[in-house]
């Protein structure tokens, strides 16, 4: 028996579990600041509105009707498209690896919260906590003291993973998502109020038009979105199978997407509030403190942290506490896309999947715990977002919409949805989206041939980024020859006359 999500509520909690996380605190803001402050809203409401909404309903109404994880849902559209589910498992497998590595860091950081352990020198801290090594393939040996919380979060995801879809995901969803949106309230608040602010917020938000005419701004908006909505990595696809078949899924998207943008805008508010009191307070300019990502969290925000009047260590704590709790619902969706993979072509029990892709993961993860972890991951990071993430945003819309009847696809979201989508759909994603798609992966790849990331050496980026690359064609080539159970390609019968009908 396959589980499924106990109500449409629940699915819906746990898809914005999903698509809200570290992307919507760490990433949105910094991409909107740099590519052209308010103007960025333009291509990024334009990116919503043609691509992430689109793709949603795209990927809610596969997997609802075809109700598979993602190799079995492409399967059963058709035969010769099960690789591809296989590309988006394995890119939600590597991610999983590597967002598991950050919230070990962040669960630290709560605790160094309390006393602001990091000192005078943040980054210097935060080298010496991973034990840094020059280099990717320096690996410097697992760092003793990062054990505790990674065997500690390793126990929390498997005891959520092997609960299930109901008792699992949804439970932990429905305590964390109202914590997190305490604590970013609290984190907002407390931005706003502080002396500064308002520069922050100009610097985010002030538009410059010009910035529009430079292509990159629009494919940064579209990579925002996927990465963002969790798109093209498995995991709506394998989220959505656990639905029952008359789900209006059209407003199921939009809810999706509108909580989670609202999100996102909302936390950036906190975050460059807070950013502009800290170029206050150091009598600098804005963007000179402004980072993204790792920089940002464990960087940027201790010294911001340090520097606040009162009650450091519970603005601390509410910080990391939102990195944690908006981390964790996304991660258990990474790893749920790929434990549903297994489960459907292999026809196995849920505890034998879980354990067929937790124990790879959690071997694979030590290497995030030597001090090349945090280089590692950076180009990790990279390759696979920039290049295997947006292939397989690309290659998705080509299959659905130029290999397969997505006129049929159309229909069958719109009868159970309260608002039809029109023709529109169709033409936007066969049109729209595979360009700008296929526009950034060649941009994307000419970058990364010719200009390398990030100042790595050529033997980190072939091992690690590209390798990541490589990895990901080869098992999928791997799981795509393997014999599934048989007739896992179609749907049953009963569900296949639900399809016909
Ligand atoms: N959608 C998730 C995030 O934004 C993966 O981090």
């Amino acid at each position: 028996m396959r589980d499924q999500w106990s109500n449409k509520l629940g699915f819906l909690l746990a898809a914005i579990g999903s698509a809200v996380g570290l992307g919507n605190i760490w990433r949105f803001p910094y991409v909107a600041a740099t590519n052209g402050g308010g103007a960025f809203l333009v291509p990024y409401f334009f990116a919503i509105i043609t691509a992430g909404i689109p793709i949603l309903i795209l990927e809610y109404t596969m997997g609802k009707t075809y109700r598979g994880g993602a190799p079995v849902t492409w399967a059963r559209m058709n035969r010769r498209f099960e690789w591809l589910g296989w590309v988006q498992s394995m890119i939600a497998f590597v991610i999983g690896i590597y967002y598991f590595a950050i919230i070990v860091w962040v669960v630290s950081y709560i605790g160094f919260s309390f006393t602001q352990a990091w000192g005078d020198d943040p980054s210097a801290f935060f080298a010496e906590y991973l034990g840094l090594t020059d280099s990717a393939l320096e690996l410097g040996g697992i760092q003793t003291h990062l054990l505790l919380p990674f065997f500690a979060i390793w126990a929390i995801t498997a005891f959520i993973m092997y609960k299930g879809i109901s008792r699992g995901i949804e439970t932990v969803c429905k305590i964390c998502l109202p914590i997190l949106l305490v604590l970013t309230l609290i984190l907002v608040i407390r931005g706003i109020t502080l002396p500064g602010a308002v520069d922050g917020l100009n610097y985010l938000f002030t538009p410059n038009w010009e910035a529009l005419k430079d292509p990159s701004v629009w494919v940064a908006a579209y990579g925002q979105i996927f990465y963002s909505l969790s798109l093209a990595f498995a995991i709506m696809l394998a989220y959505s199978s656990y639905l029952p078949r008359e789900t209006d899924v059209v407003n199921s998207a939009f809810i999706t997407a509108t909580a989670n943008h609202g999100y996102e805008l909302f936390a950036g508010i906190g975050v460059f509030s807070i950013m502009g009191y800290m170029a206050l307070s150091q009598g600098v300019a804005v963007e000179d403190v402004a980072q993204q990502g790792i920089g940002l969290a464990f960087m940027t925000f201790p010294t911001a942290i340090s520097t606040l009047p009162a009650l450091n260590a519970l603005f601390g704590v509410c910080f990391f506490g939102t990195l944690f709790t908006a981390g964790l619902t996304s991660l258990v969706s990474i790893l749920q896309a790929v434990i549903s993979g297994f489960h459907d072509k292999f026809n196995i029990d849920h505890k034998k999947a879980v354990t067929i892709v937790l124990v790879p993961a959690f071997v694979v993860s030590f290497l995030f715990i030597t001090g090349a972890g945090l280089n590692i991951l950076d180009i990790v990071d990279a390759f696979i977002n920039n290049v295997g993430l947006v292939a397989s945003g690309v290659l998705e819309v080509i299959l659905a919409g130029w290999f397969f009847n997505l006129e049929k696809l159309r229909q069958e979201a719109n009868r159970f949805s309260n608002f039809s989508i029109g023709r529109w759909w169709c033409y936007t994603l066969k049109v729209v989206t595979v360009l700008m798609l296929g526009v950034m992966i060649i941009l994307n790849l000419i970058t990364y041939i010719t200009e390398g990331y990030g100042g790595y050496v050529l033997k980190d980026l072939a091992v690690f980024g590209w390798g990541s690359i490589i990895f990901l064609a080869v098992a999928a080539a791997i799981l795509t020859a393997m014999k599934g159970k048989d007739g896992y390609r179609n749907l049953d019968k009963l569900a296949q006359k639900e399809v016909e009908q």
